[in-house]
Order: C-alpha cells, then structure tokens, then sequence
C-alpha cells in the first residue's frame, strides 16, 4: 500500500494493486476511525460493485475511488453528496476532454447516450449525525470494455488518447473540496445538477426499481433526489431508488 496526503488538500489518499471493492474497504477504514476525506483508490478491483446489486466491471486502466466523508450535515441532507459529485465530475470532464459529458438520473455519466461512469453511495448514521458517507465511482478511463457492454464507453476511446488517472482523480478531488457544497441547500445541489441532467423533462422512460417496473414520461428530479414519474393513467410516482432507461 502507497499512501500519499498532499500538503495543501484534506484528502488522504490509500492506493491499492488490487481489491476486492473499494467500497468494501472504504467502510473498514470508516468502522475503524479513519478521517474525512479519506479516498481509497485500487487499479483493479475482483468484485468491483454497482448499483440495485448489479457487477462493476474493474479491469485495469479504469479509475475506481470510494471517498470516506463525515459531513457536518443531516443524515436527511447526505443525499445530495452524490449528486454534487456528479455534477462536479460532470463538468471536470467537459473541460478536460471538451467532451458532451450528461447525467442520467440517478448519478451516471453518459456520452453519447453510453455510460462512462457510474456511482454509489452507502451511509451510515445516527438519528441527528452521519458517521460516515462513501460515495464510490467508477470512470472508464483508458480500460478496454468488453463486448458485454457496449452502452459503455471510455475517455481514451472517446478522446483518442489515453489520459493520467491521477490528475483526473486529483483535479476531481480539489474541486470537490470547495468548502460551499457542506453548507449548500439540497435544492441547490439539485439545480445544479440539473444543469447536466439528459431525460427528465418529458422523457418517456422505463424504471426499474427493486419491486417493480414503471412506465411513464420522467418529468422531474425533486429536491430529494426523487425521479418525478406521470404514469399513463396520470398519477405521478416518485422513486428514490432505480435504474431509469431512456
Ligand atoms: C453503478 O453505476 O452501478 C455504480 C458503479 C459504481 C462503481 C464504483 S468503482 C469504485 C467503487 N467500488 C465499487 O465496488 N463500486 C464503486
């Protein structure tokens, strides 16, 4: 293990050969006390996760972080973590690779309708504190995917030249440390995410939640993070957790 914390950030970084899933190791180290802003980054991972239980295809070239948060914040308003990172890694990835990059609810990133990063979140809190918040990403950066996934894609497939997973991870991580995402509303995040949003407004979409299927035209993300659905007999759902195809 190569652990490095830079002078001038918070963020204390553990990188690894090879994992299990950084997510997996992520809550060790925060059941064992280690501080916010702890980020443990592996090139592989043997049983890399993703979200409603699904498989997260970690072969090397990839970049898969978790980072360990205590924020000084409600477990109601942990929510809008995920989505600051999204929109924040949205917009790094714009301006390093000029690239369309859009968000596809609940926190994809997508380029030309094919999936280049996925995250996940899991929490741990107390009626009035989170004890922890880990959110983990994946960006396909310069691994080569495999034919089972051709909705996805990659920064080097995309940009024709392959890119330093480390100044991507570490631009990320200095513009997610802005001080004002701890103290910014929930319905801020939201705006601001919507910014990059692809399919919400009036979009027929199909969601899968872990229950159910729904059908109907996507017409909000509300300030809970909720995806807004009108099903066809006028009705409207909201579903907190699912997988939303447009
Ligand atoms: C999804 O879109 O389904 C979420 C994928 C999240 C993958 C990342 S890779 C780093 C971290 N460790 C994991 O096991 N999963 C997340």
């Amino acid at each position: 293990m190569n652990n490095q914390q830079t002078q001038k950030d918070r963020y204390h970084i553990h990188r690894f050969p090879e994992v299990d899933s950084t997510m997996r190791v992520a809550k060790d180290m925060a059941l064992a006390g280690c501080p916010d802003w702890t980020v443990i980054v592996a090139d592989r991972q043997t049983g890399g996760r993703g979200r409603m239980d699904r498989q997260w295809q970690s072969d090397r070239g990839g970049l898969y972080f978790t980072i360990v948060r205590r924020p000084p914040v409600r477990p109601t308003e942990g929510f809008k973590y995920t989505f600051i990172a999204a929109f924040v890694l949205a917009d790094l990835l714009r301006t390093i690779c000029n690239i369309d990059a859009g968000l596809k609810w609940p926190n994809d990133i997508l380029v030309d309708k094919k999936k280049l990063s996925g995250m996940l979140s899991a929490m741990q809190a107390s009626q009035n504190r989170i004890d922890f918040l880990n959110i983990g990403i994946g960006l396909n950066v310069n691994n080569t995917l495999s034919h089972a996934a051709p909705d996805a894609i990659a920064l080097q497939e995309i940009a024709g030249t392959p890119f330093s997973r480390q100044d991507v991870l570490t631009r990320f991580l200095d513009r997610l440390q802005d001080n004002s995402y701890d103290t910014m509303p929930p319905a801020e995040a939201i705006n601001r995410w919507k910014q990059y949003a692809i399919g919400i407004h009036h979009t027929p979409v199909r969601v899968v939640t872990l229950r159910e299927t729904v059908q109907g035209i996507a017409e909000d993300v509300d300030n809970t993070g909720a995806l807004v659905v009108r099903l066809h007999d006028g009705t409207r759902r909201r579903i907190s957790v699912g997988d939303c195809f447009i």
